[in-house]
Formats: C-alpha cells, sequence, structure tokens
C-alpha cells in the first residue's frame, strides 16, 4: 500500500525529476520504483506501482494528482448524463504501460507480484467528491437521492476494474489487491446491499485464475463481517481493529492481511519492532499475511522498515 511512499530517498530522487502519473505510466520507471522497496527491505512481495485513479484517466477522464492534496477530478460526475462517462476499459490499448510493467516486473522479480485496482466505490468516491474527501456525504447522500445511476455508476466501475485486473493477472501478475479506501464511511446495511454485490462480481470473475484475492478498506471494523462474504481470499484489516478480533468479526476461515500501525514505524525500532510482534501474536489464530494496516508514513526511517522486516522473518522461522 503506497509502501514506497514518500520514505525512501532513492523514490525521492525519482519525484523530483517527475510527476506521479507519469512515474505511474511509464513502463521503465513504473518498474524501477517497484523494484526499489524490494531491493532495499528485502519484502516477500512487490506491489506494483501505479495509482487507482491510473485507469480512470485511461478512460479520458481529466484527472491529476495534487502534490499533499490526492487525486483531483477535473469535471466530477454529478448526474445521469455524467454516469455515461465511466465507459469499457480495453487493457491493451488503454493502459498499456501498466500491462507493459507487469510483464517486466514478472520477469525480473524474485517474489510475487501483486497487482491492483479501486474497488467501484472508492473509485466512485474520487469521480463524485472531485478530490479527496473526509466524510464522503455527498456520494453518501446520492446513494439515498438517487440509487439508480449511483447502482449504474457503480456496475460500470466494476466491470472496467474486472477488465482490469484480469489484464494483469493474464500479463503475470500472482496476486491481486482490490483497494475499497473509503467504504468504511458507510453503514453496514448500506455496504451489504448497495455496494458488496458488485466487489462480490469483480471476485467472482477473478476467481478462475485461482490466485489470492485481496479485499483491504480502512475504517472496516463494523463492515468485516459483509466483507467476508465478498469471495475475495485474504482479507486486508486496517490497525485500528487487532487481528483476532477481526478473525472473529469475519466469522469464517480467511487469510489476514495486516496491520501494523504505520505510526508505529515512527516511534523508533524497538517499538515498531514491539509491535510487529504484537501484530503477529495476535494474527497466529490462522494464515497471516503480515502488513501495515495502511500504506507507510512519509517521515518513516527505512532502517525501521528494515528491523520490521527482519523481526517478521525470524518469527516465521521460529513457528
Ligand atoms: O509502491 C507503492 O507505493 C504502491 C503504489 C500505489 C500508489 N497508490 C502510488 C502512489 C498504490 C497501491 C496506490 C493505491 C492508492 N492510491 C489508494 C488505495 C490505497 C490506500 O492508500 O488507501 C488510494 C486511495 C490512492 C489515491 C491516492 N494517490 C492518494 C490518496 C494519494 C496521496 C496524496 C498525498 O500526497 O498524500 C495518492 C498519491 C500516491 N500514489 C503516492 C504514491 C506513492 C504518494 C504521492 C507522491 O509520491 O507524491
Amino acid at each position: 500500500m503506497r509502501q514506497a511512499g514518500r520514505s525512501l530517498p532513492e523514490y525521492r530522487a525519482l519525484r523530483k525529476k517527475h510527476g506521479i502519473l507519469e512515474l505511474c505510466r511509464t513502463p521503465d520507471l513504473a518498474v524501477e520504483v517497484t523494484l526499489q522497496p524490494v531491493r532495499r527491505l528485502g519484502v516477500d512481495a512487490a506491489i506494483l506501482f501505479n495509482d487507482i485513479v491510473v485507469p480512470l484517466q485511461a478512460m479520458g477522464i481529466g484527472l491529476d494528482i495534487q502534490e499533499g492534496v490526492g487525486p483531483v477530478i477535473a469535471e466530477p460526475v454529478r448526474s445521469v448524463d455524467d454516469v455515461a462517462r465511466v465507459e469499457k476499459l480495453v487493457p491493451e490499448l488503454d493502459v498499456p504501460d501498466a500491462m507493459e510493467a507487469v510483464r517486466t516486473l514478472v520477469g525480473e522479480l524474485d517474489v510475487p507480484l501483486i497487482g491492483f485496482g479501486g474497488a467501484p466505490f472508492t473509485l466512485a468516491c474520487y469521480l463524485v467528491q472531485g478530490r479527496p474527501s473526509r466524510d464522503h456525504s455527498l456520494i453518501r447522500s446520492l446513494i439515498l437521492s438517487q440509487p439508480g445511476w449511483f447502482d449504474d455508476l457503480l456496475g460500470r466501475l466494476a466491470t472496467m476494474m474486472t477488465r482490469y485486473l484480469h489484464a494483469q493477472l493474464d500479463a503475470g501478475a500472482h496476486a491481486i489487491q482490490l483497494f475499497d479506501s473509503w467504504v468504511g464511511v458507510l453503514p453496514a446495511e448500506a455496504y451489504r446491499d448497495k455496494v458488496l454485490p458488485h466487489v462480490a462480481r469483480i471476485f467472482d470473475a477473478l476467481a478462475e485464475h485461482d490466485v489470492p484475492l485481496i479485499y483491504f478498506g480502512l475504517n472496516t471494523g463494523e463492515l468485516l463481517s459483509a466483507m467476508g462474504e465478498s469471495g475475495a481470499t485474504v482479507i486486508g484489516v486496517d490497525w485500528r481493529i487487532p487481528l483476532d478480533e477481526a478473525r472473529k468479526r469475519i466469522g469464517r476461515d480467511l487469510p489476514l492481511q495486516g496491520n501494523l500501525d504505520p505510526a508505529a514505524c515512527l516511534a523508533g525500532a524497538e517499538v515498531a519492532t514491539a509491535a510487529a510482534t504484537d501484530v503477529l501474536e495476535r494474527g497466529s489464530g490462522g494464515a497471516h499475511v503480515f502488513n501495515l494496516g495502511h500504506g507507510v508514513l512519509p517521515d518513516t526511517d527505512p532502517d525501521v522498515l528494515s528491523a520490521i522486516v527482519d523481526t517478521v522473518h525470524s518469527w516465521s522461522v521460529d513457528v
């Protein structure tokens, strides 16, 4: 999850020369930035360097990722006519750069590559709100006032995302992570009725690839049991809820991914590795993929990240 973040000096050096979307859309640069944390930290998997808004841009939606703000949409989707702007994506034609980066990375990496995309609701948040929002009140009100076109919008995004993720897997990605970062703003019932069916359609279509399908959101404590019904084969958990409690709430035997608080990585190696050990212990009641509970914060010392990687590796040897 934005694992290179802004914490690695070698990433910052490239960012001085290139915009974030330029890094995403230039295969050689995307490959290099994907490899940087793997080289330096010795993590056990790589995540494709890209951004969840890239396929939206590839469909012709004007947008920019503004420094310190995040994605900003030139003309937000506000009416039933605007929904028609979310069209089909032909990955090999519309995002050939991402597909090329995946193919090159699969050849170069000796750890698995995780491909990814944004989940329909989270992409809709950007399209409708137009920019990052604290409470996403506009889209929350639209679910109630315009249920028809909200459903149409999510359906179109789900179709687009299914094609995009299929294409990444066909290009050689070893697993897929679907980011539903903002889904935690929804009440559980609205999530289950209006959002989950679209997510489930994506995972259902990808099941034929027989690879790990990871589903992550922030603030999902109240949604975990519904998320467990999505067809995802791994549930990503943010740092707010301990993994043993998350496992109870999901209520079925799914592997969990998570969930060290990224802020623990700012508290020095000793505190961070103790917190990592606690995550490992709480995760040990079933299959567990260690990860941070969200992206690496920009001020994180890479040496602290290395110490965490060592802690996780030595734990794996002990059990
Ligand atoms: O190696 C990696 O870092 C993975 C690549 C990756 C990026 N974005 C690159 C990026 C991934 C997996 C994402 C996913 C993404 N993008 C999500 C879902 C995961 C999550 O964090 O919840 C979301 C919501 C976005 C949208 C987005 N892009 C935001 C909110 C921001 C941050 C804006 C800011 O400045 O705080 C971005 C920009 C972005 N995308 C950065 C990176 C490394 C940081 C910007 C930079 O380098 O200037």
